[in-house]
C-alpha cells in the first residue's frame, strides 16, 4: 500500500480515537441496467471508501480495528470479468483479504460496537449514534487536501482550464449547446481527464436560467448569455467551473449589466475567503451585494438588509454560494454538529455551514437567474409585491441568467484561486 494511504488512514484513525469500536466502510456494488442489456451503470464508489481505499473498484469493504489495524475485503475477480473485462486478479496480502473471509473476522469481533459508513452494509447491526460521530470526524479529517489530493485536483483543473478555453473560442451564434458540450469534453479528455467530474451545464438564452440544464439542440442566438458549469475529473477529482459567457462576445444591454453585478459580487466574496471565514455569513453577505446591485437596475426596490431578510434576493438567488469540492463534486460538504439546515426560502440551499480553513478547496459561485418558476408564481409574486419591479421583471423573464464559479484553496494568508487562469 502507498506510503500516503498509509499515513491518511494513521490522521483518520487519530481523530476517531476509537479503541474497542470497530469502523467498516462499504465502497457499493454494480448496479445492472435492467432489462437484459448485458450492461451495468457506471459505479462510482461512495467518497467516503474512496478515500480510505483510494480505488474505485466495486463490491469491497474497508474494515478498521483499533487493535488490529486496516483491512480491505474484495470480492475475488471472476474468470469473466478476466474475459469480458480485462480486470487483473488481486494480489493478496495481509492488508488486502479475500472476501470470503470477512465473515470470520467479524465473528473475531462479535458483540464490539460496529459505525457503518459508505454504502451501508445492510445487514450488519451498526450503532446509529456511533456512525454518526465516526462519519462526522471522517468528514473533518477529509476536508484538509493532502498533497496527493491537491496534485490530482491540479491537474483535474488544468484540464478543465483547456476544455473552457476551446469552448469560449468555438462559441458563436449558430452553434448548438451539444456542440459546445463536445468541443468542451473533448479537450477536456486530451488533457488527461478521466471524465467530466458531473453533468456538464450548457445552457444557452432561456436555458442558463435552469440551475442543472443538460444541453441540448438549441441553437445560439445572436444576443444570448450562455452558461457553462463543467469540470474535468482525474483520479476521482473533479473541479467545478462555471463561465458565462455573451454569444456575440460584447456584453450588451441588460444582459451586461446583470453580468457585471454577479462578477463584482463574485470578486468580493473570493477576497473574503480566509481561514476563519464563516461560509454563511460569506453567503448573505454576498447577497445582500447582488441585491444593492438589483436596487440599483430597479429590479428590487427597498433597503437592502431588509431584502435580504425577506430572502426577496433568493428569486433571483435560489442556491448556496458554494460548496467543498475535489473527491466528488460536493467533497465532504455539510454543516458542522449542531447547525441545522434553515427553512428559510434564502438560506435552505446552502451546502455548508462551516468556517473555512487551511486547505479546503470551497467553489465561490453567486449567480443571478430569470427563473420563469419562480418569477410567475402568484403567491411569490404577491409575497413580494412591494419587493421588485414586477413590471420591469415580466419583460426579462426570457433573460437566462449568468453564474461565475471559482475553485479555492484555503490558505494560511487566505486562498489561492485554482481556476484563475479561465478567464472572466
Ligand atoms: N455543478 C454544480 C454546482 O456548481 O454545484
Ligand atoms: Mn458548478
Ligand atoms: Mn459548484
Amino acid at each position: 500500500m502507498s506510503n500516503y494511504l498509509t499515513y491518511r488512514r494513521a490522521r483518520v484513525a487519530k481523530a476517531w480515537n476509537l479503541t474497542n469500536e470497530i469502523v467498516l466502510c462499504h465502497g457499493g456494488d454494480l448496479i445492472p441496467v435492467p432489462g437484459g442489456a448485458d450492461q451495468v451503470f457506471r459505479f462510482v464508489p461512495d467518497t467516503e471508501y474512496r478515500y480510505l481505499a483510494d480505488h474505485d473498484e466495486p463490491g469491497c469493504l474497508v474494515a478498521f480495528d483499533p487493535k488490529t489495524g486496516w483491512v480491505e475485503f474484495r470480492p475475488p475477480v471472476l474468470e469473466a470479468e478476466r474475459v469480458w473485462e480485462g480486470r487483473p486478479p488481486f494480489d493478496w496480502s495481509d492488508a488486502i483479504r479475500p472476501m470470503t473471509e470477512f465473515d470470520a473476522w467479524l465473528t473475531d469481533r462479535a458483540s464490539r460496537p460496529i459505525a457503518n459508513l459508505g454504502s451501508r452494509m445492510p445487514l450488519i447491526a451498526a450503532a446509529p449514534e456511533l456512525t454518526a460521530s465516526v462519519r462526522e470526524r471522517l468528514m473533518q479529517a477529509r476536508r484538509p487536501k493532502d498533497d496527493v489530493e491537491l496534485a490530482r485536483m491540479r491537474a483535474a483543473v488544468a484540464a478543465t482550464v483547456a476544455g473552457f478555453r476551446r469552448a469560449s473560442e468555438y462559441i458563436e451564434p449558430g452553434v448548438t449547446e451539444r456542440q459546445i458540450q463536445i468541443e468542451l469534453e473533448c479537450e477536456f479528455f486530451r488533457h488527461g481527464g478521466d471524465r467530466p467530474g458531473y453533468n456538464t451545464i450548457v445552457g444557452t438564452g432561456t436555458n442558463a436560467a435552469v440551475l442543472h440544464f443538460t444541453p441540448g439542440k438549441r441553437v445560439v442566438g445572436e444576443s444570448d448569455l450562455v452558461l457553462i458549469d463543467a469540470g474535468a475529473e482525474i483520479e476521482g477529482y473533479t473541479a467545478d467551473v462555471t463561465r458565462t459567457y455573451f454569444a456575440s462576445g460584447k456584453p450588451n444591454g441588460f444582459r451586461g449589466d446583470l453580468y457585471n453585478a454577479v462578477l463584482s459580487a463574485q470578486k468580493t466574496a473570493v477576497e473574503k475567503c480566509k481561514p476563519g471565514k464563516e461560509f454563511r455569513e460569506l453567503h448573505l453577505e454576498t447577497a445582500r451585494d447582488m441585491s444593492a446591485s438589483l436596487v440599483e437596475l430597479d429590479i428590487l426596490t427597498g433597503d437592502v438588509d431588509n431584502l435580504v431578510e425577506r430572502d426577496a434576493h433568493a428569486l433571483f438567488f435560489p442556491h448556496g454560494l458554494g460548496h467543498l469540492v475535489g473527491l466528488g463534486v460536493r467533497d465532504a460538504s455539510g454543516y458542522l454538529p449542531g447547525r441545522k439546515r434553515s427553512t428559510r426560502f434564502g438560506l435552505a440551499a446552502l451546502r455548508i455551514d462551516l468556517p473555512l480553513d487551511v486547505g479546503y478547496i470551497v467553489t465561490v459561485e453567486p449567480g443571478l437567474y430569470f427563473i420563469p418558476a419562480l418569477l410567475t408564481d402568484e403567491t411569490r409574486r404577491e409575497q413580494y409585491r412591494d419587493a421588485i419591479n414586477w413590471s420591469r421583471v415580466d419583460g426579462l423573464l426570457d433573460i437566462g441568467g449568468v453564474r461565475i464559479e471559482d475553485n479555492l484553496l484555503i490558505t494560511p494568508d487566505g486562498h489561492e484561486n485554482l481556476t484563475a487562469a479561465i478567464p472572466k
